[in-house]
């Protein structure tokens, strides 16, 4: 029988899936875009050819595949209609704005996606969707599953690389009734890579390491930093040094040292998928990672991130770090901000963590920390589950389970 997905957002990520699934047979697809022109831009730019998109394979080789979405448009009652899957491609904050926009259109038994999730995103549907959660289906992935960028708006985008395999967490509601099988279905869409590995559980993926990669980096890279100009934008994971290696390695001590305790207060609660960021780079780069004796060598001759740059601003004189790009103004209030309110709520004490949000909330104008405590004011504007009134393990695991069950 033929799918019918929508894919919500008008960026890289929406492009390059957009291309990729409308190429998929029985598979239909609506696009929908509320951000300013996109929908209309997008539309005129299918009026006088396909959706291209070119594809650069491990070994080498590129290809193209040329498709087209059934519709592009700004409506969501239109675009969700008779839909059976919902994929959010959009950076996370911007989830917010697509659940309030949907969730009057969204019927039972519809699976939505984050796609990627981020940290807190299953957290968010639940408590957006409210009673109606229980009549749907929530997958949130770990990350997004290519490196992509746009080339030509609404015509052409590069998929410059995938991932082997990709984290997800599965929640049904308990009035849901699902007509497909939820995994294979997506892992059929997305075609054989990456491989959908499905975690035990909606914490798990939450503290799952992906998202912790480059608060570390920034913050060892750029905490000291002169306010200098610098004349070549700095090479991003090729330029990792010790320090920084060091830094994300703490991090992730603690992040596995949170899953640990979680596990140990709730023995039912199966965190054995959150590794450690050495261990995670493993997994997720079998063939890519040239040297991997240790986490700096693996994030410096990894194949995927070669000439990946630091986000850098044109100054006459030179480039600035942009610390307005997403590796802070995301993966910190959905990212390291939600794995602090976990370790708050597991009760492990995080001083790499608390040192890296100290300095990312001061750059990005925001308090998440006051100290080593999670008080700061705009707490409420990120995913940890504090700013759902979750403040303890049971509260959490009563939240969902009153969705699930
Ligand atoms: P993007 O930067 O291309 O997304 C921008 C799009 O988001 C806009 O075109 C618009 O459609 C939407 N948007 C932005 N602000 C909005 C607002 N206020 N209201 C409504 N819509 C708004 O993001 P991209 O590259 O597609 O990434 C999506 C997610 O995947 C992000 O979380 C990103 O961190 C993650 N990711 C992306 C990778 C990539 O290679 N592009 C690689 C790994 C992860």
């Amino acid at each position: 029988a033929k799918m019918k997905i929508l894919i919500c957002g008008g960026g890289n990520g929406a492009h390059c899936f957009t291309a990729l699934a409308s190429a998929c047979q029985n598979v239909e697809v609506n696009v929908l875009t509320i951000y300013k022109d996109e929908a209309e831009r997008w539309t005129d730019a299918l009026k006088s050819s396909e959706l291209i998109v070119s594809i650069s394979k491990p070994d080498g080789s590129v290809t193209e595949t040329h498709s087209k979405p059934s519709l592009v448009t700004k409506d969501p009652q239109v675009a969700v209609d008779g839909v059976h899957i919902i994929f959010i491609v959009v950076p996370a904050y911007v989830h917010q704005f697509y659940l309030q926009v949907l969730s009057p259109y969204i019927k039972p038994n519809t699976l939505i996606v984050g796609l990627p999730g981020h940290a807190g995103f299953e957290l968010q549907c639940l408590h957006m969707l409210h009673r109606e959660s229980r009549k749907c289906a929530i997958v949130g992935f770990e990350s997004l599953p290519w490196a992509c960028r746009i080339i030509e708006y609404g015509k052409r985008v590069q998929l410059l690389g995938f991932k082997d395999i990709l984290h997800a967490s599965f929640l049904l509601g308990a009035n849901c009734n699902l007509q497909f099988p939820a995994i294979e279905t997506i892992q059929s869409i997305l075609g054989p890579i990456p491989s959908i590995k499905v975690a035990a559980n909606v914490l798990a993926v939450a503290l799952m390491t992906g998202s912790i990669m480059h608060p570390p980096i920034m913050y060892g890279k750029w905490k000291n930093w002169d306010k200098t100009p610098l004349d070549v934008k700095p090479l991003f994971y090729q330029g990792v040094d010790e320090e920084q290696a060091n830094i994300a390695t703490s991090l992730s001590d603690e992040v596995v040292k949170t899953a640990k305790q979680i596990q140990e207060m709730c023995p039912d609660l199966d965190m054995s998928d959150v590794v450690h960021l050495s261990d995670w780079f493993k997994a997720h780069y079998q063939d890519g990672i040239a040297d991997n004796s240790s986490l700096m060598m693996s994030m410096r001759t990894n194949r995927a991130y070669e000439g990946l740059v630091h986000p850098m601003k044109a100054l006459d004189n030179g480039y600035v770090p942009d610390f307005a790009y997403r590796y802070t103004t995301e993966d910190v209030p959905f990212g390291l901000v939600v794995l602090k309110g976990l370790a708050v709520i597991a009760g492990v004490a995080t001083p790499t963590m608390d040192k890296i949000i100290q300095w990312a909330q001061s750059i990005i104008g925001k308090e998440y920390i006051i100290g080593t405590d999670l008080v700061g004011k705009d707490v409420k504007f990120s995913r940890a589950p504090q700013s759902f009134g979750l403040n303890t393990l049971e509260q959490v695991q009563d939240f969902i389970s009153s969705h699930i069950c």
